[in-house]
């Protein structure tokens, strides 16, 4: 592993991280360093545009168009400076999904230092690291290195000379899938109920506090400190199709080595899943898999070819989501599998909208009783009309969306286990309840 092939993670050490003196002997900060001394924030906006980053907690959206909206950028006007607001999603509740994990426990100075990158570019002043309750470990060893990031004057007042000040504060999540949603975590990180507001507004306009708010993701940010050392175009030829950079993909479920691995934007499935988690355990073969993370659609083995990048994956009929594989063995139940999910997103719903509040409980009541074999053919139409009520436009935000994908898919791709259940009037996997 290196720097130039493994940017994230060629640093991580999760036994015990880079104290602030080892980060500087690996080339650390030297990426936060030429941006505040060799670039004004429009040159580091152009750069990181030229990059192609895209945003890594699941949407995919260009990191520099989404900086591009914070408005009355005026380098010459420090007033413009005040009032904007840095975010790190760090609040990874997805399931399957565990890559920030590793960036957060095993290298904190990274993201310290590209959150530097990102304040100074956009011009904020503050800055919050919204992290997943859960993730003590990572929580204490960032305290650590933020400590040793303000002792070392990288954070602060007039930065290493420079005019330019930041505060970096770190806040831990009460723990709600729906804190990860960037207007909710904005209203929770204000003390509010985390339900999600309504967008437009988008945060770059009008976020914390009403002040305009850049919300990105922990891998997204991580990149950073590389694209300003490296280039752009380095970034863009780390990959070979067409999405820029390098990915944290993630695997879990029968397989023989779960994990993660930091590969080009654009391993196949296939690669990532055979090679590098060592394909099935012994005595089961692929049935399906969720690409990134619970609230993607099913794929199947035929898919086993496509690349993981965001165009590569939609043309195959599913998102790349968050890069973590989430497997299906043939000796699994492909309705308990999704009754599973469905659950996890029934009780994580704020309850704000109709769609989410009623729906999701609503399949979650359709499938025990499927998956218990008492279920009729009706049930299936009403599953499949569920999937339409909680469908993008109908809902306040992305949770009952992303809890239909998986739904959604399974009833297209695994009817004949569906019609088994209700056939059979049990469990073909389980048995009798
Ligand atoms: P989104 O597509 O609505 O927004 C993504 C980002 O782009 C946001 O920062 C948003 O402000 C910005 N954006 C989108 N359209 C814009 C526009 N027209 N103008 C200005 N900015 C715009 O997606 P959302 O709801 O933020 O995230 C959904 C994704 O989150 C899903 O793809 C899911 O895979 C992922 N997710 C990840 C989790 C994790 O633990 N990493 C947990 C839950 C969901």
């Amino acid at each position: 592993m290196n720097a130039l092939t493994h940017p994230l993670t060629h640093l991580v050490n999760l036994q015990s991280p880079l104290n602030l003196k080892d980060y500087y002997q690996q080339g650390g900060y030297l990426g936060a360093e030429k941006a505040l001394k060799a670039y004004s924030p429009s040159q580091v906006l152009d750069i990181v545009k030229k990059s192609q980053l895209k945003g890594r907690g699941g949407a995919g959206f260009p990191t520099g168009m989404k900086w591009s909206f914070v408005p009355d950028y005026d380098e010459s006007d420090p007033r413009s400076q005040e009032n904007k607001y840095l975010v790190c999603n760090a609040d990874e509740m997805e399931p399957g999904t565990f890559k920030d994990r590793l960036l957060l426990e095993g290298v904190p100075h990274q993201l310290i230092e590209a959150m530097i990158i990102a304040a100074y570019t956009i011009g904020a002043n503050k800055a919050y690291i919204f992290l997943r309750g859960e993730y003590h470990l990572a929580a204490q060893r960032i305290e650590t290195a933020l400590k040793e990031a303000y002792q070392a004057n990288w954070l602060g007042k007039n930065i290493q000379g420079s005019d330019y000040q930041l505060d970096l504060y770190l806040h831990t999540s009460a723990g709600r899938y729906i804190c990860g949603e960037e207007t909710a975590l904005i209203n929770a990180l204000e003390g509010k109920r985390a339900n999600p507001r309504a967008k437009p507004p988008f945060p770059q306009v009008a976020g914390l506090f009403g002040k305009p708010t850049i919300v990105n993701n922990v891998e997204t940010l991580c990149n950073l400190p590389h694209i300003l050392k490296n280039g752009p175009e380095w970034f863009i030829n780390l990959a070979p199709n067409s999405d820029a950079g390098s990915k944290i993909y993630g695997a879990c479920g029968r397989i023989k080595n779960p994990g993660l691995w930091e590969l080009p934007m654009g391993a196949t499935i296939g690669e990532v899943l055979n090679k590098h988690a060592g394909g099935m355990q012994e005595g089961l073969k692929l049935k399906g898999l969720l690409p990134g993370g619970a609230s993607t659609d099913f794929l199947l083995p035929e898919h086993l070819d496509t690349p993981m990048d965001y165009d590569s994956i939609a043309k195959a009929g599913s998102r790349l989501g968050t890069g973590g594989l989430i497997v299906l063995d043939d000796k699994n139940c492909p309705v308990a599998m999704v009754l599973n999910l469905l659950q996890f997103f029934a009780q994580e719903s704020c309850g704000w909208c109709t769609p989410c509040r009623d729906g999701t409980p609503w399949a979650v009541e359709i499938l025990t009783r499927i998956e218990q074999g008492k279920g009729t053919i009706d049930d299936i139409d009403s599953l499949l009309k569920l999937c339409d009520f909680m469908w993008i436009g109908k809902t306040h935000c992305a949770l009952a969306p992303g809890a239909v994908e998986p739904l959604k898919s399974a009833l297209k791709y695994f009817n004949d286990e569906f019609m088994q259940h209700i056939e059979q009037g049990c469990c073909p996997y389980h048995g009798a309840y």
